[in-house]
């Protein structure tokens, strides 16, 4: 919320409770409603700011980008340039004003990921799915000038929420692949890029070459990994007995994962791309514009109360009545515009969740081990 990015991933083998624990169900909501909540909250408490928040909801399956918010949409890329970072276009991204709202977008993308059951598992065993929240928001009191100006900077920040493919398709030796076992080269390089970022070597981490381009998720989480973000991972694990060497193989990568070194920094932009500057700056030009329009409307009264000719005053009459249109128009963008950016007096004490979950805030506060109330399977949480 104060402009530093974060990123939680789950990272475990199938049926190992990853989804479970971003999404949850009702009765035990998961990571993904109650940061949204979170986000919320918070809002309304800080007096002195206002906020802008999108989200996407995207899905990579076999090295392919799907915007689960817009699934006809073909051809998503990811690009990079120095204002925005690394991105992923044409992508849809919804404003949203409730934790309801937010949902209900989410749930939207769900639809777009099922494809019949037996399909949907194995395809969500495959794939990644990727929840992004950006938030921008800026001082309340820093003013808005015309023509064109708005002042002060926009702090902004990106929350991930990955929910991703089942470790075991992290598989990379010959052996698996001559079963034809499915690699997940995402999954594979995210490995390879834990590795390299956590070798034990003289050179600094600048000078080691990490193969983020190799995969489609390491590369949009590039700056999360290479160390813009507070990262968060959490490590499913199923009990049995036959799962021992997946149960291993999540270790090892939670324990390395845990050495990767980060120096979240705080994003200030002073862009007037911000998109709640945009919203600010077309708010005062509207209000100009509805201020100039009440104007005319008083001066054309006031003619029309001279007492004119009969055809004089009909004109004058059409002509009130399209200025009583356009201000109709400009009050109801304004209204819009307005209700887009929240604030403490704005946001709806509605949460999503109506209760209190000691053991998930346990687990937020990086209390190491977070026994679910379920035997199994069970998480851990590494900050
Ligand atoms: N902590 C838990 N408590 C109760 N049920 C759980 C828990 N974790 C997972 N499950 C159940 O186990 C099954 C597999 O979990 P799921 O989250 O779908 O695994 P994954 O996403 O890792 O493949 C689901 O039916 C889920 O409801
Ligand atoms: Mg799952």
């Amino acid at each position: 919320m104060e402009g530093i990015n974060g990123t939680v991933f789950a990272y475990g083998q199938t049926a190992s409770g990853k989804t479970y624990t971003m999404m949850g169900q009702e009765d035990q909501p998961g990571i993904i409603p109650q940061a949204i909540d979170d986000v919320f909250a918070y809002i309304r408490e800080v007096f002195d700011r206002e906020y802008l928040l999108r989200v996407s909801y995207l899905e990579i399956y076999n090295e392919t980008i799907r915007d689960l918010l817009n699934p006809q949409q073909q051809d998503l890329r990811i690009h990079e340039d120095r204002k925005r970072g690394v991105y992923v276009s044409p992508l849809r991204e919804e404003i949203v004003t409730t934790p309801k709202q937010v949902m209900k977008v989410i749930q939207r993308g769900e639809q777009a990921r099922s494809y019949g059951s037996t399909e949907y598992n194995e395809r969500s065993s495959r794939s990644h799915t990727v929840f992004q929240m950006i938030i921008e928001s800026r001082d309340k009191n820093s003013g808005v000038t015309i023509p064109g100006r708005v002042r002060g900077s926009v702090t902004l920040s990106q929350l991930n929420l990955i929910d991703l493919a089942g470790s075991e398709k992290a598989a990379s030796d010959l052996d698996r692949r001559k079963e034809g076992a499915f690699i997940n080269k995402s999954l594979l390089t995210l490995g390879t890029v834990i590795s390299r970022l956590t070798e034990d070597t003289v050179k600094p981490v600048s000078a080691i070459h990490i193969p983020f381009r190799d995969s489609k998720l390491t590369r949009l989480l590039q700056s999360s990994l290479s160390g813009n973000a507070r990262v968060s991972v959490i490590a499913t694990v199923s009990p049995p007995l036959p799962n021992l060497e997946e149960t291993t193989n999540t270790l090892k990568f939670a324990s390395r994962i845990k050495k990767v070194v980060l120096h979240a920094k705080q994003n200030q932009v002073l862009s007037e791309k911000a998109l709640i500057q945009k919203y600010k700056l077309e708010i005062a030009e509207l209000r100009h514009k509805l201020m100039e329009t009440n104007d005319l409307l008083e001066q054309e009264r006031a003619l029309q109360d001279i007492g004119l000719e009969r055809s004089i005053r009909m004109q004058y009459e059409e002509r009130l009545h399209e200025g009583q249109l356009v201000r109709t128009a400009l009050k109801e963008r304004i209204d819009h515009l307005t209700r887009l950016i929240l604030s403490s007096t704005s946001v709806t004490p509605k949460a999503i969740l109506d209760w209190n979950a000691p053991l998930l805030e346990a687990a937020m506060a990086g209390v190491g081990v977070s026994h679910n109330i379920y035997t199994s399977p069970y998480s851990i949480m590494f900050m």
